[in-house]
């Protein structure tokens, strides 16, 4: 174009005119990048909020868990896991992670299954608990993020439960 318009100044403007909706088409494609990128952003800012003031007392400010996390302790609980890529929480579909978080380990560990790990019904909303986990993602290095995400993709076609 920009030959063309050196050549044909005429040519220049018309094609710049002509091209004004496919600018426009753009502005609002950005804009709205713009606004998808700032709720995610947000959606991590509350995430890691609700993080620090409800999970990092156990699973640790680095989500590095509780030290010997693998070994019951004398009472027959376990230690708090890390949540980064040394732990299990990316071996989980997002659901299976929802749900321990909302209604605690006991939904799959059966009722009777003695654990630290609170359930979070009633004292976080659905989306607090959607925008913690999303905030524990974004720390997974990538190929944990990926395999989980293939996990979860997993997950859905054949339903754990
Ligand atoms: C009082 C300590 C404590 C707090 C607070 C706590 N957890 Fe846990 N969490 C545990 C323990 C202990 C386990 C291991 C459960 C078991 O098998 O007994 C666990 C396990 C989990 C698991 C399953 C991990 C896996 O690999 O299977 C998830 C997910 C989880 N916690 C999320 C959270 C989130 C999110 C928060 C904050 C909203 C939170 N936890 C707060 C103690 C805690």
């Amino acid at each position: 174009m920009n030959l063309a318009q050196r050549r044909s100044p005429g040519h220049g403007y018309t094609d710049a005119r002509c091209s004004l909706p496919v600018v426009l088409a753009c502005l609002a494609l950005l804009a709205g990048c713009a606004r998808s990128d700032d709720s995610t952003a947000a959606m991590l800012l509350r995430g890691k909020a609700v993080y620090d003031a409800q999970c990092a007392v156990c699973h640790g400010a680095k989500l590095e868990g509780q030290p010997d996390w693998q070994q019951r302790r004398a009472d027959g609980r376990l230690p708090a896991p890390p949540h980064d890529e040394t732990g299990h929480t990316w071996h989980h579909p997002d659901q299976v992670l929802f749900e321990i978080t909302k209604h605690g380990v006991q939904r799959f560990a059966g009722a009777g299954y003695q654990s630290d790990m609170p359930a979070y019904e009633g004292r976080l909303s659905d989306d607090d608990i959607r925008a913690v986990l999303a905030w524990i993602k974004s720390r997974w290095p990538e190929a944990a993020q990926r395999r989980q995400a293939q996990i979860d993709m997993a997950s859905r076609r054949t339903p754990e439960r």
